[in-house]
């Protein structure tokens, strides 16, 4: 290599100004659609149905746990670099992976995972929700954990294959679904901290009943304590990695073992409201000019970007029936609503369970009593309504793409 120094003059000061140019230049925001050139394609796609002898038994939907019971095929997509990246996805009998000892998903957590699910509809067709949201946040977070990107939209197609050819375990109840968990892991035999140059892109399915087990229509309990935190500024809790999960089980252990079913996620020295378990958090409230408002917390890096949530908050926008606001909520804040009798509502949305009302919050050794299920007219009721009447298909609407059976 040419030492600097060696360089002549004019080239010395070319080089120089190339440097300061590089360093001073704004970057642009690393863009998925210029990382997925490299993708699969479901053009490639082939497909190796079960035997006879490898199809499992069907559980009753009265006995559906969540994720206890798979279908019988999965979707499955290799990464390596060293063969120019993606490979053809394939649809082959649910099988063990096998993986090297050193495979980095097993050593640094490189992973992540997507939740989805697929609703059979009063008319017979199979749905799914938002899909391109759930691929979006795929890729976001793939970039952040240096895992290869890919083509959302041929992920879909892939995945409404794979639920095509397991149709059957979509179960007919509307109190149950199917759902979907795309996965990608890092799987380069090498203990390197690095990015992947090998990866595993898979989805298994898994018929599930009510999230809550018992729950039905009861409000959930809460642990509020702020000596646990779940993301901090600048890391991870808006990505859904593996990481961001495992070290909650604790928390979530000691929210049981005070006879609570969940934990309310706070952050920082005024005890932000973050999350609650796995789902996002909103309020329901009287504010001080008198107006009903929702409030959600902001997309600031603390919370996962939910499509439950985003959607709550398109629907309010549209009815355009209360404000609506996405700021911090302190709980302080909460506390004082409450004695003031102006909290009217909290519940917890996502996926798993669409919308759960919340009954009570354990905090600073006071258990706050929420009269979310005493209202006479709860919103979060409507939510729910509203998002399972277009996932069960007793409303047409955008948000729902029917799978070809
Ligand atoms: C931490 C966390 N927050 C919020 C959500 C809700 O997100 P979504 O509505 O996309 O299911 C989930 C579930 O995926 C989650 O794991």
């Amino acid at each position: 290599m040419v030492s600097l120094t060696r360089l002549p003059r004019v080239l010395l000061r070319r080089k120089f100004l190339c440097r300061h140019v590089a360093t001073h230049k704004v970057k642009p925001a690393l863009s998925i659609s210029n990382e997925v050139q490299n993708t699969f394609k479901f053009a490639d796609l082939s497909v190796q149905l079960a035997s006879p002898d490898q199809l499992q038994p069907k559980p009753e939907v009265a006995d559906l746990q969540f994720g206890k019971y798979f279908t019988d095929h999965m979707l499955k997509i290799l990464y390596h670099e060293s063969l120019g990246g993606w490979q053809r996805p394939e649809i082959i009998p649910f099988e063990n992976i096998v993986l090297h000892p050193a495979a980095k998903v097993l050593h640094y957590a490189t992973e992540l995972f997507e939740g989805m699910k697929a609703y059979r509809g009063v008319d017979g067709k199979i749905r799914i929700f938002r899909p391109e949201m759930n691929m979006e946040r795929m890729n976001q977070t793939a970039l952040r954990a240096g895992l290869p990107t890919f083509d959302g939209a041929n992920l879909i197609k892939c995945l409404c294959r794979l639920i095509s050819i397991d149709q059957e375990w979509v179960p007919h109840s509307e109190s149950s679904s199917l759902y979907i968990r795309p996965t990608l892991i890092g799987i380069d035999p090498t203990l390197g901290v690095a990015a992947c140059a090998s990866a595993m892109l898979y989805t298994i399915l898994c018929p599930v009943g009510a999230y809550f087990s018992g729950a039905g229509e009861s409000a959930v309990s809460l642990l509020a304590d702020p000596q646990f935190t779940r993301a901090w500024p600048g890391g991870c809790g808006d990505k859904k990695m593996g990481s961001n999960y495992a070290p909650t089980i604790h928390v979530q252990r000691e929210a049981l073992g005070q006879g609570l079913q969940q934990v309310l996620w706070l952050y920082g020295e005024d005890h932000l409201i973050t999350e609650v378990g796995t789902m996002n958090i909103f309020m329901f409230c009287i504010n001080e000019s008198g107006e009903k408002e929702l409030v959600t917390p902001p997309l600031d890096g603390l919370i996962l970007p939910g499509i439950t949530r985003a959607s709550i908050l398109q629907l309010s926008r549209e009815w355009n029936e209360f404000r609506v606001s996405e700021r911090s909520i302190p709980m302080a804040e909460l506390v004082s609503l409450l004695s003031e009798n102006r909290l009217l509502e909290l519940f917890g949305a996502g996926t798993a369970c669409v919308v759960s009302p919340i009954a009570s919050i354990s905090y600073k050794g006071e258990k706050l009593l929420i009269p979310t299920v005493e209202q006479k007219y709860p919103i979060y009721a409507k939510f729910r309504r509203t998002l399972t009447d277009i996932q069960y298909g007793h409303v047409s609407h955008p948000w729902a793409v029917t799978v070809d059976v």
